[in-house]
C-alpha cells in the first residue's frame, strides 16, 4: 500500500461541491490539491492549489492532471471511464477506474448488487421500448422504469402505475436502454456511507435516514429513525457490496427500508454522499477525512456520533431567505458551496443543526418556511 503524505498533492476529478469538500479536508492536514474541472470558478477550483480547466475527457488534461499528482481521486461518477482508465497506467489512482464503470450503469450496478448477495427489488434489463413491453409482466405495476445512464435527483426515471402508462416511459429509450424495477412501498430511505483503504480495512458511518422532496435528498436524520435490527443488516449489507467490489475509497449505498424491517438496496454511488455531510460537525471523523485517509493508504479511523443531527440542503431557491435568519440559530452550521448562479432546485449548500430534541429541530427548520 502507497502512503501520501501532507505536503504532496491529491488530484480531484470534477470540481463540484464534493471535490471542494475534500479538498477542504485535505487541506487542514497539508495536501496540496489540483482539480480537473471544465469551469475556471468551480466550488473545488476556488480552493485548490492547481486548476486544471478542461472537459473530464480531455486526453491531455488528464494527463496533467496525472503528473502534477500523487494520487488521483473524483467526486462524481459521471466521469469519462476510459479517461480514468487510462490515467491509471500513467498516475496512481488507488480507487480503480471499475467502480465508475460499474456505478456509471444502473444495469450493472444492479448485477453487482445481486451478485453480493445483498437484496434489490425484483428488475428486468429492456434494451428497447418493445423488449419493455413483453417484460413488464415479470416486474407487474407499479414499477419504476429508469434509464440505464446519467441520471439523477430523479431525472431518467418515470413511475407506472399501470400498463395505461407504458407509453410514458418510451422517451427514456431514446437515451440508453433500461431498467424496471417493482416499485418498493419503503416505510423510510437510508443510507450507509462505507469506507475502506487499500489494506481491506472498512468503517461504515453513522447511518442516515434521508427525506427526499421532489426527488432531491431535502433532509438526512442521523441516527435514523429505523430499528437496531436495521441497522445491523444495512451494514452487513453494505459490507457485503464493498468487499464483493473491493472497494477502496467511498461507497454510498442507498437503501429502503420496508414495513417489516426488511432492507432493498436501491443504488450505489462511489464517492462522499450529500446524505454524509452532516459528518462534517457531528462525527469525530467527516465522510471528507475519511476519504483522503482511505486514498491516501492511512489507517481509518473508527467513526463516532458526538450528537444526533438534522442536515437539510440549500437549494438555489433558499439562499436568499436562509441568508436573512442564519444568523439568527447559532446551532446552525452553514456551508455554501461558492456556485455563482443560485439556479432554482440547484445544490447550493446545506445546513447541520446538532440537536438532542430531532423532533423539535425538524419543526424548527418548517417553521421558518424557508424549505415550505
Ligand atoms: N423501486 C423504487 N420504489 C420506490 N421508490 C423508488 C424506487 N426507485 C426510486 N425511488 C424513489 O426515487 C428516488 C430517486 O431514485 P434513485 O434510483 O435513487 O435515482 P437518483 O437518485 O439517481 O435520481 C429514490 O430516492 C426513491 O425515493
Ligand atoms: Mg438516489
Amino acid at each position: 500500500m502507497k502512503t501520501i503524505l501532507p505536503g504532496q498533492t491529491i488530484g480531484i476529478i470534477g470540481g463540484g461541491q464534493l471535490g471542494r469538500m475534500m479538498g477542504l479536508a485535505a487541506k487542514e492536514a497539508g495536501f496540496k490539491i489540483a482539480v480537473l474541472d471544465p469551469n475556471m470558478d468551480s466550488p473545488c477550483g476556488q480552493i485548490a492549489d492547481i486548476r486544471i480547466v478542461a472537459p473530464y475527457d480531455d486526453e491531455a488534461a488528464l494527463e496533467e492532471l496525472g503528473e502534477v499528482s500523487d494520487v488521483i481521486t473524483y467526486e462524481f461518477e459521471n466521469i469519462d471511464y476510459e479517461g480514468l482508465e487510462r490515467l491509471s497506467q500513467i498516475a496512481y489512482v488507488p480507487q480503480g477506474a471499475e467502480l465508475v464503470r460499474i456505478t456509471q450503469n444502473r444495469i450493472a450496478e444492479k448485477a453487482e448488487i445481486q451478485a453480493s448477495g445483498a437484496p434489490v427489488a425484483n428488475y428486468v434489463v429492456a434494451e428497447s421500448f418493445s423488449e419493455l413491453i413483453a417484460k413488464i409482466d415479470q416486474v407487474g405495476f407499479p414499477c419504476i422504469v429508469k434509464t440505464a445512464y446519467g441520471g439523477y435527483d430523479g431525472k431518467g426515471q418515470v413511475k407506472l402505475e399501470s400498463a395505461n402508462d407504458l407509453e410514458l416511459a418510451e422517451p427514456l429509450f431514446t437515451h440508453s436502454a433500461c431498467i424496471a424495477e417493482a416499485f418498493v412501498p419503503f416505510k423510510t430511505e437510508i443510507s450507509v456511507i462505507i469506507q475502506r483503504n487499500p489494506e481491506g480495512e472498512s468503517y461504515c458511518l453513522p447511518i442516515s435516514e434521508n427525506i427526499h422532496k421532489h426527488h432531491i435528498l431535502h433532509e438526512s436524520i442521523v441516527p435514523a429513525r429505523v430499528a437496531e435490527a436495521v441497522i445491523a443488516k444495512a451494514e452487513e449489507a453494505a459490507k457485503k457490496i464493498a468487499d464483493h467490489l473491493e472497494l477502496v475509497g467511498t461507497l454510498a449505498v442507498e437503501m429502503f427500508v420496508l414495513e417489516n424491517d426488511e432492507i432493498v438496496i436501491n443504488e450505489l454511488a462511489p464517492r462522499p454522499h450529500n446524505s454524509g455531510h452532516y459528518s462534517i460537525e457531528a462525527c469525530n471523523v467527516s465522510q471528507f477525512h475519511q476519504h483522503i485517509r482511505a486514498v491516501c493508504g492511512w489507517p481509518l479511523r473508527k467513526p463516532r456520533l458526538w450528537a444526533s443531527s438534522v442536515m437539510v440542503n440549500v437549494l438555489g431557491e433558499h439562499v436568499v431567505p436562509l441568508k436573512k435568519v442564519v444568523m439568527n440559530h447559532p446551532d446552525w452550521s452553514i456551508h455554501l458551496y461558492g456556485k455563482a448562479e443560485a439556479k432554482e432546485k440547484r445544490k447550493m449548500g446545506h445546513v447541520t443543526i446538532m440537536t438532542e430534541d430531532i423532533e423539535k429541530t425538524l419543526v424548527e427548520i418548517d417553521s421558518t418556511g424557508i424549505w415550505s
